[in-house]
């Protein structure tokens, strides 16, 4: 497979290193599982392996393996990892179905996901670069950052001529090489025949791992060159407590509102804006404070969001408003308008233009276009056309104790003002329910029913006289 590299015909391997437990996430969740900006970890680190180099990375498993090779599938190879005897012999696990397959092998971390593809693609361009110079002097190259805090990281030791000597893990460090600044990132690029070739010679460390950063002592002692290249430091900190991931999800949010501001989407207020990086808008789209929106959202152009509205799964026409309201797997037509207050649950879709006021929920549900639900109505489990009126606190029963049922709505059909659809029933094109009634039985098309149960004007008025003669009509009982 071919890279965009300088000399083209580099053909550059990745592995990313996600065997480790995590614990200090404090999880039952594999930390490279845990979602930043809206998608797990470990994605963000595939896709930049990929960008990097064409072609699918081969990921080390081991804690949780079964998860992750469930979530990525197909987008990555996999070696596992049984013991975890450190970054050496992670990457020794690629080996068998890596070697003799690339030119060049990308090293990174599945607990990095604000590392950039075009990050590790420079790198692997640096070490192509030194070995088109000098072929037989070629071992690795390795990002580094000089940071006055360097905690964790392991230094970057320099001979008296200023060239790299080794990499000392902090833990071995003596007080001199303890207070280096130049860090090791963990990301590097090697040779990769000269990888598979060494890494079998990297010795156990005191602490019985095998580490991976002595292959540059070791690269130092067979007289090849090591190329420190310093990287971007806000890309390189790993993950590893709730307080490093609230720190990446900030990160990586405003990249992706960024993204979406440059690409014609206004945001009103980027810190008071949470759009996972799934999310699709379109142009002219204007979010304002407040909205979160998440998962495999879609919203189209010109479209206005919020204040204060969450929108999960869902696909959201053109022109559409949602305003204080909560949308989960839900459709809106072109122009249709929710809120302020309103809940589209599973299944609700609205169609063009429908207007959904306060306070109303809608479930697995279709409303034709022009229909109006204005305030405090729940539609469940119905079907409804065109141009249909909901009044006021209108409620399809849907819900018998046991068993859903359907309400379905012709076209045209007003629905007076707190109205019981008691389902199943069927009210016809053009019908017509007056205020409060309790509608047991279907309403042929063009019909009208009210009061308690709903019937005809004039079964309702002989129902009157025969039950209670002179004791007042339906229609006041009703009002
Ligand atoms: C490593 C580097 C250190 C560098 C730092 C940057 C080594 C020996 N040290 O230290 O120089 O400054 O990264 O963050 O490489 N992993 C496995 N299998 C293992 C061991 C580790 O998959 O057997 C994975 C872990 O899941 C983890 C990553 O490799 O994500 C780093 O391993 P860790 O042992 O934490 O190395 P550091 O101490 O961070
Ligand atoms: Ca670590």
């Amino acid at each position: 497979m071919q890279v965009n590299t300088d000399s083209s015909t580099e053909t550059v391997a990745s592995v990313i290193l996600a065997a480790g437990y995590g614990t200090r996430m404090k999880s039952a969740r594999p930390k490279v599982l845990h979602p930043v900006a809206g998608r797990p970890m470990i994605e963000w680190c595939v896709r930049a392996a990929e960008e990097a180099t064409g072609r699918p990375p081969l990921v080390v498993v081991g804690y949780g393996r079964d998860e992750v090779m469930q979530l990525l599938g197909d987008r990555a190879l996999y070696a596992v990892q049984e013991d975890l005897l450190g970054t050496a012999h992670a990457v020794q696990r690629a080996a068998p179905l890596l070697a003799g397959q690339a030119d060049s092998v990308l090293v990174t971390y599945g607990d990095m996901p604000l590392l950039r593809g075009e990050t590790l693609r420079a790198l692997a361009r640096d070490l192509a670069a030194a070995r088109a110079a000098a072929p037989a002097k070629t071992s690795l190259a390795f990002l580094t950052i000089t940071r006055d805090d360097p905690q964790g990281f392991g230094r970057v030791v320099r001979d008296a001529q200023g060239a790299v000597a080794a990499i000392v893990e902090e833990a071995d460090c003596t007080p001199e090489q303890h207070a280096i600044r130049e860090l090791n990132t963990g990301i590097y690029c090697f040779d990769a025949a000269w990888l598979w070739q060494n890494l079998p010679a990297v010795p156990r460390s005191r602490k019985g791992e095998f580490y991976l950063t002595d292959l540059v002592a070791l690269a130092v002692a067979q007289g090849r060159q090591v190329l420190a290249v310093p990287g971007p430091a806000e890309e390189v900190d790993g993950i590893n407590t709730r307080v490093h991931l609230a720190q990446a999800e900030a990160i990586l949010r405003r990249r992706v509102l960024e993204r979406l501001m440059l690409a014609g989407v206004t945001i009103q207020d980027p810190a008071a804006t949470y759009v996972d990086d799934t999310v699709e808008i379109g142009q002219d789209t204007l979010l304002l404070p407040g909205c979160l929106l998440q998962g495999q959202t879609r919203i189209g152009a010109g479209a206005v969001i919020g204040p204060h509205s969450q929108i999960a799964d869902s696909m959201i026409g053109d022109g559409c408003r949602v305003a204080w309201s909560v949308v989960e797997q839900a459709r809106m037509d072109a122009g249709a308008e929710v809120g302020p207050f309103g809940h589209l649950r599973k299944g609700a879709h609205l169609g063009e233009g429908v207007h959904m006021g306060n306070f109303g929920e809608v479930k697995s549900s279709y409303l034709g276009p022009g229909s109006k639900m204005g305030h405090f109505s729940y539609i469940g489990d119905a079907q409804i056309e065109g141009d249909v009126n909901i009044g006021a606190g209108t409620i399809t029963c849907n819900y018998d104790g046991a068993r859903k049922h359907k309400t379905t709505i012709g076209r045209g059909a007003f629905i007076g003002s707190d109205t019981m659809l008691v389902a199943p029933v069927s009210i016809g094109a053009g019908a017509r329910t007056g205020a409060g009634s309790v509608v047991t039985h279907d309403v042929p098309a063009g019909g009208l029913v009210y009061g308690v149960p709903a019937r005809p004007p004039r079964a309702a008025s002989q129902e009157g006289e025969a039950a209670a003669p002179g004791a007042g009509s339906s229609e006041t009982a009703v009002q």
